[in-house]
C-alpha cells in the first residue's frame, strides 16, 4: 500500500498557461460508450501545461513543476472555511491492483440480462451508424496499428470522458433515491444498498470534477449534458421502478464499456500517442481524493485510478443485478458469518469483473 504525504497547500497557479480554445470537432454521445463523431463542434478550453507554473506554490506533487496544470474552477474558500470535507473516503488502491484490471464481459443469462445488454449495444450501434465511427477490436489491444488507426487527441478524449462522467453519476443517485423513498414509504429497512449506490454516484461525480479541472466544456457540450441528463434521469427513474434488476445489469454492461474506454486511454498514453498528458500531472482534487502517492500522480496514474473505480462499479452492479432486490442485504456493507472466505469489498483487493453470484454471498 502506498502512503500519502501530500500537504494541503492550495493550488495557486498563474493563469498564463497555454490556455487554448479549440474546436475539436467531436462529440462523445453515449453514456459509458465510446462514440465520437465529426457531426458537431464542441469548444473546450483546455490548458494542458502551464509553462509559467515553475514558480507555482503547488506542493502536492513530486512531479516536475513544469508539468503542473492550470486548473479550471479553483476551490472556493471563504473567510472562515478552507474547504468542505467528504464523509466518503476512497479506499487506497495499489499499483498492482490497478494494473491487474482487464476488460471483461458477463454473458447474458436471462431475458432481463439480454434486454439490458441489447439496450447498451443498441445505443452503441445507433451512434456508430449515425457517426460512421468504428472501434478498434474489443479487448486488450496488443497490436499498436489497431490502436493508432483510431487515435484521438487529448482534447477529444477529454470530451468523451467529460460527457461519460456527467451521465455516469445518474444511475447510482436514481437507484439510491428510489430505494430511500421506498424504505420511507413502506417503513422497511433497505439493508445497506443506499449507501453503496450514493457512494457510486459520488465517485462518478469526482471523476467529472477531476476532468473538469483540466478542461472546461463550452456551451454546446453543456447543452448536450443538460439534454442527456434529462433523458437519462427520467428513463432510469421509470426503468428502476419497473425492474431494478435489469437496471443494475444495464449499468454493469455500461461499466464494462467504461473499463474498455479507460483501458484504451491508458494504452494510448503508454504508446506515446498523447504526449501532452505524458508531461502533465493529475489535478490536486484527484491527488487528494484517491490519495495518490508521491511519484504516482501523473495523468497515466489518474487513468489507472479511474479505470479501477469503473471496474468496481462493473462488479458492484453485476452483483446487485444477481440479488433479490427486495430482501437481500447489500454484500458490500454486510458483516459475514464466515469471514475467512473471500468476500466482496469496497477496495481493489478483490475484484470480480462479472460480479458475485447470489449463492456466494447471501
Ligand atoms: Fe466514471
Ligand atoms: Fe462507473
Amino acid at each position: 500500500m502506498y502512503s500519502v504525504t501530500a500537504t494541503t497547500t492550495p493550488l495557486r497557479l498563474s493563469a498564463t498557461g497555454i490556455s487554448k480554445t479549440v474546436c475539436v470537432g467531436s462529440l462523445y454521445v453515449l453514456a459509458g460508450g465510446h462514440h465520437y463523431s465529426t457531426l458537431q463542434s464542441i469548444r473546450v478550453r483546455y490548458s494542458p501545461v502551464s509553462l509559467s507554473s515553475t514558480t507555482s506554490k503547488r506542493s502536492l506533487s513530486s512531479a516536475s513543476p513544469k508539468s503542473a496544470i492550470k486548473e479550471f474552477f479553483p476551490r472556493v474558500e471563504t473567510k472562515q472555511i478552507i474547504e468542505a470535507e467528504s464523509a466518503w473516503k476512497h479506499p487506497v488502491y495499489t499499483e498492482e491492483q490497478m494494473r491487474s484490471i482487464r476488460t471483461e464481459h458477463r454473458k447474458a443469462r436471462t431475458w432481463s440480462d439480454r434486454f439490458a445488454l441489447a439496450m447498451v449495444q443498441g445505443l452503441r450501434w445507433g451512434m456508430d451508424f449515425v457517426t460512421g465511427y468504428r472501434h478498434p477490436p474489443k479487448g486488450d489491444v496488443k497490436d499498436p496499428k489497431a490502436v493508432t488507426k483510431f487515435t484521438m487527441t487529448e482534447r477529444q478524449w477529454l470530451n468523451r470522458v467529460l460527457f461519460l462522467e456527467s451521465v455516469a453519476g445518474v444511475p447510482g443517485m436514481v437507484a439510491g433515491m428510489l430505494r430511500h423513498l421506498r424504505s420511507l414509504r413502506t417503513m422497511r429497512r433497505d439493508n445497506g444498498w443506499i449507501e453503496t449506490l450514493l457512494e457510486e454516484a459520488y465517485n462518478e461525480r469526482m471523476h467529472l470534477l477531476t476532468f473538469m479541472k483540466i478542461a472546461e466544456p463550452g456551451l454546446f457540450m453543456r447543452l448536450m449534458v443538460l439534454g442527456a441528463q434529462g433523458v437519462y434521469f427520467n428513463g432510469l427513474f421509470i426503468s428502476y421502478l419497473i425492474s431494478p434488476r435489469t437496471c443494475h445489469r444495464f449499468v454493469g454492461y455500461l461499466e464494462e464499456e467504461a473499463v474498455l474506454t479507460y483501458t484504451r486511454v491508458i494504452q494510448e498514453i503508454e504508446a506515446g500517442n498523447l504526449p501532452e498528458w505524458e508531461k502533465m500531472e493529475a489535478p490536486e482534487i484527484a491527488v487528494k481524493y484517491w490519495q495518490m502517492p508521491e511519484g504516482h500522480r501523473s495523468m497515466l496514474d489518474l487513468m489507472l485510478y479511474v479505470r479501477a473505480d469503473e471496474a468496481k462499479h462493473r462488479e458492484v452492479n453485476h452483483t446487485l443485478g444477481n440479488l433479490n432486490q427486495k430482501e437481500d442485504p447489500n454484500p458490500y456493507t454486510a458483516v459475514f458469518r464466515d469471514s475467512k472466505k473471500p468476500r466482496p469489498s469496497k477496495g481493489g483487493d478483490l475484484m470480480k469483473p462479472t460480479g458475485w453470484e447470489r449463492e456466494e454471498v447471501i
